[in-house]
Order: structure tokens, then C-alpha cells, then sequence
């Protein structure tokens, strides 16, 4: 496993939990606070953030057919591999801060708990994706499913599933979070953002 911190100043963090969790809000937040501290911060999200990315995010979120579910694993793990080695990792080569709008944790959750393929493909999936690299920091911002479907709507293939799938989601995220409380910060994102900016900064301030 190869924790990103290898620059004198890098840092990967990344941000994850289930719909209408604000991932999005908060990575503008705290790239917005990390630039104001004087650090190089380069923002992606997953799948896209890239040509092949956002060619493949295009087809995962808009095919109104099903996907199997490996072959979808596997779409998401092309879009890793193609954000990781032309984005993420030179950007940490150079000693930037790398905030991603989810990353490999999402294909455990979404297509390993929720989508039932087993857990241990879905590992060697995100390896090969990555290189191994994996984020120094993974903030789960957790909420109710109901909450958090209320706030996104039904927009996407994934926001359109059942709620049980929603639930599956939630609890593979926590599963995560429990078995690795090292790397994971899990936060209510019910507060209000600039309570969960704040509690996400205190964490980024010891890993510094
Ligand atoms: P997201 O960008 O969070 O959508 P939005 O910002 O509109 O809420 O993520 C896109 C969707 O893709 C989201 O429903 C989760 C799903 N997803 C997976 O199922 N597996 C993955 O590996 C990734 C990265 C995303």
C-alpha cells in the first residue's frame, strides 16, 4: 500500500459518502481554505475530472439500461486508473494537496456492498486502478439515506435506486470507516457545512 504523502507538503484526501451528502460543497470548501493557507491544490472528482472520464461518466450515469455489475466496477476502475497517473499522482509528485470527490472507497461501496460483486475482485480492481495508491485522509460525510435522497432527487441512475440500495451504501461506508479509523474521519453531514469544513480542516491540521 503507498500512502500519498511522499512530497515534503502533499496530501491526499478524499471525500465520500452517499448522495446529497455535500461532497461537492465541501471540496470547494476546503480548497478554498487550503489555497487561503498558501498550498498548491488541485480538486478532482470520480469518474471524470479527465477526457476518458468524463466520456466514461457520461455512460455510467446516463445509460437508462442496467450495467452488470463487474463491468461497471470496472468502467469506474478505468476512470481511476487514467485520473490517477495523469492528475492525482503528479500533482503529489510535485508536493500538492490532491482533494478528490470520491475515489476507489466509492467502487467498495457502491458496486462491492451495494451492488454484491465481492470485495476481494473489488480490491484487486482499485490496486490495479491505482497503483496501490490510496488517500491519506477519507472523510465519510455520513447522513440518513431518506436526508440525503431528499437533497439530491432522482437525477441519476444511481440516485434512482431503491432506497435498500442507498442503505447498502451507507453501511459499507461505515464498515470501512470502522475497520480502518486511522485514515477515516467520519463526519455528520447533517450540521451546517461550515461545521463540517471545520471538523474536516482540524483533522487535515494533525496529519500536517
Ligand atoms: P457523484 O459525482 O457523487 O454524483 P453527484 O455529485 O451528482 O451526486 O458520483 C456519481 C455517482 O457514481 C454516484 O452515484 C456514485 C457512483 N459511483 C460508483 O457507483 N462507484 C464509483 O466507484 C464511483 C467513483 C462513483
Amino acid at each position: 500500500m503507498i500512502r500519498a504523502a511522499c512530497g515534503i507538503n502533499g496530501l491526499f484526501i478524499t471525500l465520500e459518502g452517499g448522495e446529497g451528502a455535500g461532497k461537492s460543497t465541501q471540496s470547494k470548501a476546503l480548497a478554498a481554505a487550503l489555497s487561503g493557507q498558501g498550498r498548491e491544490v488541485v480538486s478532482t472528482r470520480e469518474p471524470g475530472s479527465t477526457p476518458l472520464g468524463d466520456r466514461l461518466r457520461e455512460i455510467l450515469l446516463g445509460i437508462d439500461s442496467e450495467l452488470d455489475p463487474l463491468a461497471e466496477a470496472m468502467l469506474f476502475a478505468a476512470a481511476r486508473a487514467e485520473l490517477v497517473s495523469t492528475v492525482i499522482k503528479p500533482a503529489l509528485d510535485l508536493g500538492d494537496f490532491v482533494i478528490c470527490d470520491r475515489y476507489s472507497d466509492s467502487t467498495v461501496a457502491y458496486q462491492g456492498y451495494a451492488r454484491g460483486v465481492d470485495l476481494m475482485s473489488i480490491g484487486q480492481l482499485n490496486q490495479i486502478a491505482t497503483g496501490g495508491l490510496v488517500s491519506d485522509l477519507a472523510v465519510l460525510l455520513d447522513l440518513p439515506v431518506a436526508e440525503g435522497l431528499r437533497r439530491s432527487g432522482d437525477s441519476d441512475r444511481f440516485k434512482s435506486e431503491d432506497a435498500a440500495f442507498h442503505e447498502r451504501v451507507r453501511a459499507g461506508y461505515l464498515a470501512l470507516a470502522e475497520h480502518d479509523a486511522e485514515r477515516w474521519l467520519v463526519v455528520d453531514a447533517t450540521q451546517p457545512p461550515e461545521t463540517v469544513t471545520a471538523t474536516i480542516l482540524e483533522r487535515v491540521e494533525t496529519l500536517l
